[in-house]
């Protein structure tokens, strides 16, 4: 049975641990060779209000390599938004057009209420500072493909924790693994207090902080942040945009296992020079969001019985 057949995806907790490790298990298949014409005739709306480069071309790219087709918009100016229509309305059109809709919109909740506006799927891409679930499904994969397991790590979050969808979609799925997290941010973009309740309550050992040097020696995964510049009052930003900048010479404490992580774009977070050594893993996570996608859209648009 394939559980994630014609299912939305709007939040990381929508699926169980069981389902996380079947889309992980489905992206390794996918990475070692692809069905080139498994969504022939399908199409998929790639509907983003809300820059993206990643996470746009690589769920249009992995709906082109499984055969299938792609209608959209990367600029809602250019949409009937422009002239009022309700992201109802939109979305209730565009679900008679195809057979599954990527949303990103910069409002928080607004993937779930595409959701009942239609009876096709729809796939959260990131709604303002709350989820980011697919992001989650590749983060988890790369974890696996670079320490070769998901028990049992430790993890690092660095930057802009309480903007940052992307650490509030991960940080609720490794409660299912047995991490100890670690939280390094400026007292202004903490954790948003309702995922640390929800990690207590879950029993995951985790500890705030404000450097990095903390917890740079104890950690198997450094995840690094932009601060969501979009998110922010302007002084906040022009306070924090310098504080944590990763570069190599602060690496020599490092565990020899260590990568470090970062859903990108990155700003200044990490130095280039990083890009060169064993610790840079962001850029091949970057190219498995391809993978990921293709799994989740052959689940969802695929066979009932996959
Ligand atoms: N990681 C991520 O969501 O990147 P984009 O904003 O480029 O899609």
């Amino acid at each position: 049975m394939n559980p994630l057949y014609q299912r939305s995806l709007i939040s990381i907790a929508d699926l169980t641990k069981e389902e996380i490790l079947f889309i992980l298990k489905r992206a390794e298949e996918m990475k070692k060779k692809t069905p080139k014409e498994m969504l022939k005739s399908k199409i998929l709306a790639s509907c983003f209000y809300e820059p993206s480069t990643r996470t746009r071309l690589s769920f249009e790219a992995a709906m082109i390599r499984l055969g299938g087709s792609v209608i959209g918009f990367s600029d809602a100016e250019c949409t009937s938004a422009k002239k009022g229509e309700s992201l109802h309305d939109s979305i209730k059109v565009i679900g008679g057009y195809a057979d599954a809709i990527v949303l990103r919109h910069p409002s928080e909740g607004a993937a779930r209420a595409a959701s009942e506006a239609t009876a096709k799927p729809v796939v959260n891409a990131g709604d303002g500072a709350n989820q980011h679930p697919t992001q989650t499904l590749l983060d988890l994969f790369t974890i696996k493909e670079c320490q070769k397991k998901l028990k049992g790590l430790n993890m690092a979050f660095i930057g802009d924790l309480k903007f940052g969808r992307t650490v509030h979609s991960l940080s609720v799925a490794c409660a299912h693994f047995d991490m100890r997290l670690f939280f390094v941010s400026p007292k202004q973009l903490m954790l948003p207090d309702e995922i640390g309740r929800f990690l207590k309550k879950q029993g995951v050992k985790f500890s705030f902080h404000h450097g990095i040097e903390e917890v740079l020696g104890k950690v198997d995964i450094l995840y690094m942040t932009r601060l969501q510049k979009e998110r922010l009052d302007p002084s906040t930003y022009e306070e924090n945009k310098e504080m944590y900048t990763l570069k190599a010479e602060m690496l020599k404490k490092a565990k020899k296992n260590l990568k470090i992580l970062h859903p990108l774009p990155r700003v200044k977070e990490i130095e280039a020079a990083i890009d060169a050594t064993p610790f840079a893993y962001y850029f091949q996570q970057a190219e498995n969001g391809l993978y990921v996608r293709m799994a989740l859209l052959s689940l969802i648009l695929g066979e009932r019985n996959a």
